[in-house]
C-alpha cells in the first residue's frame, strides 16, 4: 500500500524520536487525500471536491436533538454498545431497507464508520494475516489493516470506459492460508464500481466454503444509479444472521453528518461481548447526545436522505453530460457512491495534475495514487454537492482542459 508519494519521511528527520515506536505507527502511510488539502491550505478560491462530503450542513432537527440531549443532562458515561434507542433505530432502518426483521443485538454504535472498520479488521486479523480487497480503494481500508499489523492484498479492478470490473477468479486466487477476510466496499469509493447480485452471491459462497470473513462496507448503498433496483445489491439480501460477515456503516454520508463521527458495526450477535470489549478499550462508547442526534436522523431523516441522493444524481448527470464529448478524458460512469474517478489520456501519474488544477483551475480533486497503485492515473471528484458548486467546478475544469 505504501506509495512513492506518501509522506513517510519523518523518521529520517528526527530518528531519536522514532526508533522506539511501533513499526505500524511509523510506517502506515499518510492519506494522499489529506495531502492535497494540505497543499491547498488557505486557498479560498478553490472549489473543494477532494473529500467525500457535500456542502449541506447537518439538518437542524438532527442538531436540535443533540442540543436537547445536552440540555437534558446526557453527558455521562454511556452504553458501550450504544444506547438502546439508537440500536433500535438502526434495526428499524435496516428493516425498512431490506424488508425483513433485524435483531437490535447485531448492531454496535461506533465513533464513525472508520472506527467500525478498525474494529472489524481487529476482530478478524492480526500479525501475519492478510485481508484481500479490490482496488482502487478508499485509503483508510488498507491502512486500517496495516495498523492491525496485518497485510492488505490488493486485487486491481480493470478499467474500461463501460465500467470498472472485478474479476472474481483473481479475487479468489489472491486468497491463501494467511487470508482471514475479504474486504468488499460496494458501491466503491473511489471508482463507483458496484458488485452485481451474482458477484455478491459468488463471494459469499466462496467465503463460506473457505471459512473466510467478509467485511462489507456498504455505506454508499443508497447511492445507486442503476435502473434495475433502488439500492445496490447487498450481502444483507442473501446472508443468514450468523454468516461470518461484519457490516460497517456510518451516519456521515446519508445524513450529512461527516463531522459528527458516528457509525455502526453489524455482526452476528454472538460477537457482542468481543465487540463491546473493543469499544470499551478504545472510546468506551459514543457521546450520548450525539447518539440522540443519530436516532433523530434515522427515524425522521428519510426525506433528507432522498434529497441527498437526488443532489448526487444531479451532480453525476451534469458531469457525464459535460465530459461526454471530451476524448482526452477517460472515465467510466459511476454506478454507485458519489465520486467521478477520471484521468487524462497519456497521463500515468495524476498527482502533479491535481496540484496544477488547484493552482490553475481552482478545483480541488483527490489524486488517484491515494487509492492504491491501480488508481495513480486517475483523480477523484466528489459530486455530492450542490448544483451551483458542481456547475462552477465543471466550468473551471472544462475551460482548463480546453487550454491544455
Ligand atoms: C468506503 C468508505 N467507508 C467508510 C467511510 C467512513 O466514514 P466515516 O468515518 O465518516 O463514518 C468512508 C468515508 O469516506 C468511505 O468512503
Amino acid at each position: 500500500m505504501a506509495s512513492p508519494h506518501s509522506s513517510d519521511t519523518a523518521p529520517e528527520q528526527r530518528p531519536e524520536l522514532f526508533d522506539r515506536l511501533s513499526h505500524e505507527a511509523v510506517h502506515t502511510p499518510s492519506s494522499g487525500i489529506i495531502g492535497i488539502r494540505t497543499y491547498a491550505a488557505g486557498r479560498k478560491d478553490v472549489v473543494p471536491l477532494w473529500v467525500g462530503e457535500g456542502c449541506m450542513p447537518t439538518p437542524s432537527f438532527i442538531c436540535e436533538a443533540a442540543s436537547q440531549a445536552l440540555k437534558d443532562g446526557e453527558t455521562f458515561y454511556t452504553h458501550q454498545r450504544g444506547i438502546p434507542e439508537l440500536r433500535e433505530a438502526i434495526a428499524s432502518y435496516h428493516e425498512r431497507l431490506y424488508g425483513r426483521p433485524f435483531s437490535t443485538e447485531r448492531f454496535f454504535v461506533t465513533g464513525s464508520g472508520m472506527q467500525a472498520i478498525q474494529i472489524a479488521v481487529r476482530i478478524v486479523a492480526g500479525p501475519g494475516d492478510e485481508i484481500v480487497l479490490p482496488s482502487p480503494a478508499w485509503p483508510n481500508l488498507g491502512a486500517a489493516v496495516q495498523v492491525a499489523s496485518a497485510r492488505p492484498v490488493e486485487v486491481p479492478l480493470t478499467f474500461s470506459p463501460e465500467g470498472w470490473h472485478l474479476d472474481l477468479d483473481k479475487l479468489f486466487a489472491a486468497c491463501n492460508e494467511r487470508t482471514k477476510a475479504l474486504f468488499i466496499n460496494s458501491p466503491s469509493n473511489p471508482t463507483g464500481w458496484v458488485a452485481s447480485a451474482d458477484q455478491i452471491r459468488a463471494i459469499l459462497d466462496f467465503a463460506r466454503e473457505r471459512d473466510l470473513w467478509i467485511i462489507a462496507d456498504e455505506i454508499y448503498t443508497r447511492f445507486y444509479y442503476g435502473e434495475d433496483r433502488a439500492t445496490a445489491p447487498s450481502f444483507y439480501e442473501i446472508c443468514e444472521d450468523d454468516d461470518k460477515i461484519l457490516f460497517v456503516n456510518s451516519m456521515s454520508k446519508n445524513w450529512a453528518m461527516t463531522g459528527w463521527r458516528v457509525g455502526w458495526l453489524s455482526a452476528p450477535p454472538a460477537l457482542g461481548e468481543i465487540i463491546g470489549n473493543l469499544i470499551q478499550y478504545s472510546t468506551s462508547g459514543v457521546a450520548p447526545f450525539m447518539q440522540r442526534a443519530a436516532v433523530a436522523a434515522l427515524n425522521d431523516g428519510e426525506l433528507f436522505v432522498t434529497e441527498q441522493i437526488e443532489r448526487a444524481r444531479i451532480g453525476r448527470t451534469k458531469l457525464l453530460d459535460a465530459f461526454q464529448g471530451h476524448n482526452s478524458v477517460k472515465y467510466a460512469p459511476p454506478m454507485g457512491s458519489f465520486y467521478f474517478f477520471f484521468g487524462l489520456e497519456g497521463v500515468t501519474d495524476a498527482l502533479p495534475m491535481t496540484r496544477k488544477l488547484v493552482d490553475e483551475a481552482g478545483v480541488g480533486l483527490a489524486p488517484g495514487f491515494a487509492f492504491g497503485q491501480s488508481g495513480s492515473a486517475f483523480m477523484r471528484l466528489c459530486f455530492a454537492t450542490d448544483p451551483d458548486q458542481m456547475d462552477s467546478a465543471i466550468q473551471r475544469l472544462t475551460y482548463w482542459l480546453s487550454r491544455r
